[in-house]
């Protein structure tokens, strides 16, 4: 069988690496999608180039997800280059927290437009094909503050609930297509997005999650990884909670 075509955004932000890496050990070609391969030439090149000298090759895509043309064009570049998109990772995210008393109409817009317009915009650009095709695994990073809400995160909140509002319309728009739109929803995580929160507030994070301790970007990219496999064909429209039992519902 051919391999599969995966397409990762944010794809070289710590959550993304992890994820690229996984499904390039699952057999497929992967390209890494990323604003930061815009504003900042070189990021991303040194990972690059420790998979290289592992045997592993990692497309790097320059675009940006706020933006539906920039999306067009490096939809197009992957496709022309590794082949048809049959996986797509909607995972580029950010956070901009602060009360919503204090939160001002940029940090809003930031992160609705970073974390859920993104999915509109580069989602439309693979789901003919896929549909055409008749496979296709899409899966949402989204996460457990958009299904618990968290003070200081209205926006974020906001979005990532929409995620998987997106999810669960698109699952029934393709899912006699042999199209599947699953949402994966982590916990803290051992990476820079958390740790950017206050030590105090985050030890006390700490001891509400049972299992006792942060999450390894690692765990979330195995659950994505079966996710996006051929096997898991009959999941779709779920919402994957993986947080240490922070949140149980
Ligand atoms: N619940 C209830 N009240 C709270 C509270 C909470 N969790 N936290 C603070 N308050 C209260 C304070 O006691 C204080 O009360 P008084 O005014 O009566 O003294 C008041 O709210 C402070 O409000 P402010 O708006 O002034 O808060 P602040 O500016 O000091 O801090 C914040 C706000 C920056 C959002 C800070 O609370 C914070 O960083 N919180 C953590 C947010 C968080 O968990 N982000 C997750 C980032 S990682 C991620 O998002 C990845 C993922 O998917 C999990």
């Amino acid at each position: 069988m051919p391999k599969r075509v995966a397409l990762v955004t944010g794809g070289i932000g710590e959550l993304g690496r992890s994820i690229c890496e996984r499904l390039i050990r699952q057999g497929c070609r992967v390209a890494a999608l990323d604003v930061a391969l815009i504003t900042n030439g070189d990021g991303g090149r040194g990972w690059q180039a420790a998979l290289a000298k592992d045997g592993h090759d990692i497309m790097l895509v320059p675009g940006d997800v706020t933006d539906f043309d920039s999306c067009t064009q490096a939809v197009a570049d992957t496709e022309s280059r590794i082949g048809p998109v049959d996986i797509l990772v909607n995972c580029a995210g950010i956070t901009r927290d602060a009360s919503l008393r204090k939160l001002d109409k940029n940090e809003w817009d930031a992160v609705l437009s970073t974390n859920l317009d993104s999915v509109f915009n580069v989602t439309k650009q693979v789901i003919d094909g896929m549909t055409q095709r008749g496979f296709g695994r899409i899966v949402n990073i989204s996460s457990l503050n958009g299904v618990k809400g968290q003070f200081g995160q209205t926006n974020y909140s906001a979005a990532k609930a929409g995620m998987h509002g997106f999810t669960m319309a698109l699952a029934q728009e393709v899912a006699r297509k042999g199209v599947t739109v699953n949402t994966v929803s982590p916990g803290y995580m051992n990476t820079r997005m958390v740790e950017a929160v206050p030590q105090e507030i985050l030890d006390r994070i700490v001891e509400e999650i049972p299992v006792g301790r942060l999450g390894d970007t690692g765990e979330i990219a195995a659950l994505v990884a079966f996710l996006c496999s051929d096997e898991a064909a009959f999941i779709t429209g779920a919402n994957y909670s993986i947080n240490g039992g922070h949140h149980m519902h």
